[in-house]
């Protein structure tokens, strides 16, 4: 197949383009209304479908005779466990599951949050919720309640579904005191916490509210998959915004599983039967879309990992991961690749492992440089193909499409736009830039099929954060360019939102918590370039005059109230006093000024300071500090 005349196809017939991908599912009722407009003419697909993405993921292939087949392989370094679970067994377990959670008194149109280490049963409940159309919204492991607790209250969730305990390389996380924590924060007050006893460390107490996951799965009757309009949401997954709460995206059902079905075959290029891996968490849209619903939509076997690339218990972990389960096309974050390279330079592990089976190596979720690309394909030579996406697409908008053409890879490109993504950059006035000038990176409506349905009860905000800025247009919130060929280069964020180690984090909710700081009068975050994680968090705090704290005690004191409302994943570790910020002359902190001194590139003094004198000032308590450009 020609990707060019693919790519046409969909850009200029999106409707037939989508309505025979569309025809890769199995729905109840087959969508005849393909697109059509929603609130505010934003577009809605396959409106009168009816489906069920539970149903697609794991009875469709019993029924097709495949229930034998290993669905998922639960791979735990931090527990010494491997072990494999069929279709059949999948199903049994979720079905069950959904059953005991009717009983719970959970039904179609209600909510649960899960909150869930890397474990099967965490992937079971989002499969038990999406098959009684209870909408999921699964919280990442490492927020601290206070996280946990805004997400419960936007979402306000009959039950949450739990773990006792999850494991961080070798030291024990007790989940549940934080989920009971988060309760006590939190306005709504969920029924019900279903919690999967692990039986590691110290029993946890009990609370009125707890139900034990075994009891309910082995009590319950195993219920049907129900059948849902295609346009309700199968979940919310919440994401970093440029304010402090973070943004609910709401994914649609039958849009959403035509595009994971259309990105295992055309991006991925991975046929039914074959293993797939994406070393991400459940707790980030990769894990949603290429660890539970994509690769099981697919009748791929999928790989539930329980470590990191270092340390559990090395640098050979991905290696032996890849090489025993025969693992043939991989998805992992840049981080994680330049993590095994600064432990494993020379990449003797890698040497140590028959990587026959390994295809393609996708990367994305953060900018990667072609230095880690570089080491990667010396050490494997096979397409290490980095990819452009974000949670709000919910799939690939940029790639090499495998599945179409053979890759054609351009160091620190993230390839063409794909099916359905017709990208632009524009200025800043809205005009369209020639290729090579570098803008914002929009996309021209309408999205195609799995994209973000809304924001959960925000629609003003979805409006004013994603379609008002460049009207008939999705504005991403990342800058860019394309080449003439039509490689894109994506430069990064134009907002305040950070990538910390493939984690996408926002400053302005860092600043919120800095600034609670009883000494701290005012302060600006910024994401600072670092070697390992991409990105880390720099606190400039301004204190109170009269103010008399030690450097060394604030800084412990604001980098554990950032871990306490956060939680450790923000890895706030840096925190310089200055004794202003710089200012616009309106009193506008220029942050973006900020991180451009902070990394060391050139700039043009910004006309509407208020003072020219701060930087040099900013500069020197950068040098002081040793922030990474100034080393
Ligand atoms: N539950 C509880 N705590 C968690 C957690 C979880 N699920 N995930 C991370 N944390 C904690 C860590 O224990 C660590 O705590 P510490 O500061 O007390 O040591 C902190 O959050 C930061 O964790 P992490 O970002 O994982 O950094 P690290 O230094 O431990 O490891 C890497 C560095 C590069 C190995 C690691 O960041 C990594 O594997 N990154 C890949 C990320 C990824 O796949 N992202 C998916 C996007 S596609
Ligand atoms: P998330 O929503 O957590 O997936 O984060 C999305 C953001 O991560 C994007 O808006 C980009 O800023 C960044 N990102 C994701 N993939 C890439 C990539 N391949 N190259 C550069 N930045 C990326």
């Amino acid at each position: 197949m020609n990707y060019k005349e693919f790519y046409t196809q969909s850009i200029q017939e999106p409707e037939r383009f989508w309505a025979e991908q569309s025809r890769a599912i199995s729905w109840y009722k087959e969508p005849n209304n393909i697109l059509s407009k929603g609130q505010n003419d934003y577009p809605l697909w396959f409106a009168d479908g009816e489906l069920n993405a539970c149903y697609l993921a794991l009875d469709k292939h019993i029924v097709d005779g495949f229930g034998h087949q290993t669905a998922l392989i639960y791979d735990s370094p931090v527990t010494q466990t491997v072990k494999y679970f069929t279709y059949n067994e999948v199903k049994s377990e979720v079905a069950r599951l959904a059953g005991g959670l009717l009983a719970l008194g959970l039904k179609t149109g209600d909510t649960a949050v899960i909150y869930m280490p890397m474990i099967p049963q965490a992937a079971f409940a989002m499969l038990a919720c999406a098959r009684i159309g209870v909408t999921h919204a699964v919280v990442f492991g490492g927020f601290a309640p206070h996280e946990l607790a805004i997400r419960i209250d936007d979402c306000k969730p009959k039950a949450i579904i739990t773990a006792s305990s999850g494991i961080e390389i070798d030291r024990l996380i007790a989940y549940k005191p934080l989920v009971d924590e988060a309760i006590v924060l939190a306005q709504h007050k969920p029924k019900k916490v279903v919690v999967f006893n692990r039986k590691l460390g110290a029993r946890v107490p009990f609370k009125k509210y707890d139900v034990d996951y075994d009891a309910l799965v082995y009590g319950s009757e195993e219920a049907p998959c129900v059948a849902l309009c295609s346009t309700h949401p199968l979940y919310v997954l919440h994401t970093s915004g440029t304010t402090g709460k973070p943004k609910g995206i709401a994914r649609d059902t039958g849009g959403y599983a035509t595009a994971l079905k259309f990105s295992m075959q055309y991006i991925y290029g991975v046929q039914p039967g074959e293993i797939f891996w994406a070393a991400s968490d459940v707790g980030w849209v990769v894990g949603h879309s290429f660890i539970v619903y994509g690769p099981l939509i697919n009748r791929n076997t999928t790989v539930i990992f329980e470590g990191k690339p270092i340390r559990t218990p090395d640098a050979s972990t991905f290696w032996r991961v890849i090489s025993e389960h025969r693992v043939n096309v991989m998805f992992t974050a840049p981080t994680a690749i330049r993590a095994i390279k600064k432990e494993d330079p020379n990449g003797d592990f890698i040497k140590q492992y028959d990587l026959s089976c390994l295809r393609t190596q996708f990367l994305a979720g953060e900018r990667c440089d072609v230095a880690t690309l570089d080491w990667y394909r010396e050490h494997i030579p096979i397409p290490a193909i980095d990819h452009w996406w974000q949670t709000e697409s919910g799939w690939p908008m940029i790639s090499n499409m495998i599945g179409v053409e053979a890759p054609k890879i351009k160091p620190g490109s993230v390839g063409k736009s794909v099916c359905g993504f017709n990208i632009k950059i524009f200025g800043e006035d809205g005009t369209e830039l020639k290729a090579g000038e570098e803008g914002y990176v929009v996309i021209q409506l309408p999205l195609p099929p799995g994209t973000l349905l809304d924001l959960w009860q925000e629609h003003e905000r979805f409006k004013a954060d994603y379609l008002n800025q460049f009207p008939g247009y999705y504005f991403s919130g990342d800058g860019g360019w394309i080449d003439e060929d039509g490689f894109v280069y994506i430069t990064g964020r134009v907002d305040d939102v950070i990538n910390v180690a493939g984690h996408r984090l926002s400053t302005a909710e860092m600043e919120e918590i800095v600034a609670s700081h009883h000494s701290v009068a005012e302060c600006a975050v910024i994401g600072v370039n670092d070697e390992l994680k991409g990105q880390t968090p720099l606190a400039l705090v301004v204190m109170k005059s009269g103010e008399t704290i030690e450097h060394f005690q604030l800084e412990q004191e604001v980098v554990q109230l950032v871990r306490k409302q956060i939680g450790a994943v923000a890895a706030m570790r840096d925190v310089v006093i200055v004794q202003r910020l710089p200012k616009t002359r309106s009193g506008k902190i220029l942050r973006k000024l900020l991180r451009t001194i902070a990394d060391g590139k050139s700039f043009q003094v910004p006309s509407t300071i208020d003072d020219e004198a701060i930087i040099d000032e900013i500069k020197a308590v950068l040098q002081a500090h040793k922030v990474a450009a100034f080393k």
